[in-house]
């Protein structure tokens, strides 16, 4: 089935010609040279958004509003009034909580699951075990499990939806097993809670923690009808520095800003009594945003079409066809499906290795050689050239859940440039350690 020419690709990036088998890309991805070539392009122009007449700033105003098109468009959204910039998954979670904060009355709830990375699972700690008790308002955060195969348990999650559930928020794909929950039956439980929103809705709000699902799936925030979906652009090819939250406008509409200061304020409408918020989405753009960040990580996306099929979208403004981005997103998803089924056919061979997750899973692999660190793990696949991440991974709770202590595992995670060739030689890295611990035994 035609996939894509990771052959091709990989020309784009720099990493290769430094022999790397970089295998760890659910942390982060690397960035292609075009990307690297547009901030050099953009500084003859350099100038701040939103506050100068020169030239420089209208251009750099024009390509800056425009990266919202792209990303929206991207998201299947309405347009740029749903798209809120922040620095990473985690501080658009944080966004959406301190949002909410003064919405949520004594007796409510939040569920999220033990599936979460701690970005989707800290702050709704924080907000009902730290924050909301100081302010004398009790709001539970309740914990939906997994089954023994990694699958999410929907039955419980749905169990402890109830009519003062006002935010269900659960992960697209999880960093940890891989698993991807079926978010129309997220929204389905979610629906059937009937929680009276200020918004005049009758139904819990449904946050997706997308940072795992967006670099190999095409997103469609209509047709999932999430009210908030977050990701990061590091793990989709762009610069470190740019998040995105997605949200509903009339949410954006109706909720308080995460930041106050300038530019997300009207112009001239402030006074001492009075001030009036910018019109969306620069409301939720207080001070200088990462303006380079931003037009880079918009361009990541176009960039990602013209490397799958030849297209020629990077550099431009114009309108994404949809069509284009499920296509290429399809073959991302082909791609690194394969990758991660051979890989863990291979790792299957392994004497005393245990992987964690169900079959079908977002591109990566969790496992623990029996006997072995698995920090010891990583670091011997560094010595081997082959780049894993060992630790829990910020998904704690599931660690914690299997009863593994320490709370760690070792993880190898694929991209739409990654080979056949990469995963063989990262399994036969870890099929040497394996052998060399039954040795040293
Ligand atoms: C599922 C998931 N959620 C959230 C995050 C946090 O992303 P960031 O560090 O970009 O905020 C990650 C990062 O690994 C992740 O995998």
């Amino acid at each position: 089935m035609n996939a894509l020419d990771a052959t091709r690709i990989r020309a784009h990036f720099d990493f290769p010609a430094a022999g790397r088998v970089v295998t760890n890309n659910a942390a982060s991805t690397q960035p292609p040279r075009e990307l690297i070539g547009l901030l050099r392009d953009l500084t003859p122009w350099y100038e701040n958004v939103h506050r100068g007449q020169s030239t420089a700033s209208r251009r750099t105003t024009a390509m800056f509003e425009a990266s919202f098109d792209t990303i929206a468009a991207w998201l299947n959204a309405p347009g740029r009034g749903c798209v809120a910039t922040y620095r990473n998954t985690t501080e658009a979670i944080n966004a959406v909580m301190y949002s909410l904060l003064t919405e949520f009355r004594d007796g409510d709830n939040v569920v999220t699951t033990m599936l979460e990375h701690n970005s989707n699972y800290v702050p709704w700690h924080a907000l009902c075990r730290e924050i909301l008790p100081r302010l004398g308002r009790r709001v539970e955060c309740r914990l939906a499990r997994f089954d023994a195969d990694g699958q999410l348990d929907l039955d419980h999650l749905a169990s402890l939806v109830d009519g003062r559930t006002k935010l269900v928020c659960c992960t697209g794909a999880s960093n940890f097993s891989g698993t991807k929950p079926d978010l129309s039956k997220l929204r389905e439980i979610a629906d059937a809670s009937g929680y009276a929103q200020p918004t005049g809705e009758t139904r819990a709000l449904l946050l997706v923690d997308a940072a795992q699902l967006a670099p190999t799936s095409a997103i469609d925030v209509r047709a999932l009808d999430v009210d908030y979906l977050a990701f990061s652009f590091h793990k989709m090819l762009a610069p470190f520095g740019v998040g995105v939250l997605y949200a509903k406008q009339h949410l954006l509409d109706h909720a308080l800003p995460f930041l106050y200061g300038g530019d997300m304020i009207a112009e001239g409408r402030v006074t001492p009594e009075t001030v009036a918020w910018n019109d969306l989405p620069w409301k939720y753009t207080a001070g200088t945003p990462n303006i380079l960040g931003t037009i880079a990580s918009a361009q990541a996306l176009r960039l990602l079409l013209d490397l799958v099929l030849p297209t020629a979208f990077f550099g431009g403004t114009g309108p994404l066809p949809r069509v284009a981005i499920e296509e290429v997103m399809a073959r991302v998803g082909r791609h690194t499906a394969n990758l991660t089924a051979r890989c863990m056919a291979g790792l299957a061979e392994i004497n005393g290795l245990q992987m964690y997750g169900p079959e079908h899973r977002t591109p990566l692999v969790s496992f623990n050689l029996g006997g072995v660190s698995p920090f010891a793990v990583a670091e011997a696949l560094d010595r081997r050239g082959v780049e894993a991440r060992a630790g829990c991974h910020c998904a704690t709770l599931a660690h914690h859940a299997l009863g593994l202590d320490p709370p760690a595992s070792c993880r190898l995670s694929f991209a739409l440039y990654n080979t056949t060739d990469d995963v063989d030689r990262a399994v036969e890295a870890v099929r040497e350690i394996a052998a060399s611990r039954r040795l040293v035994g």
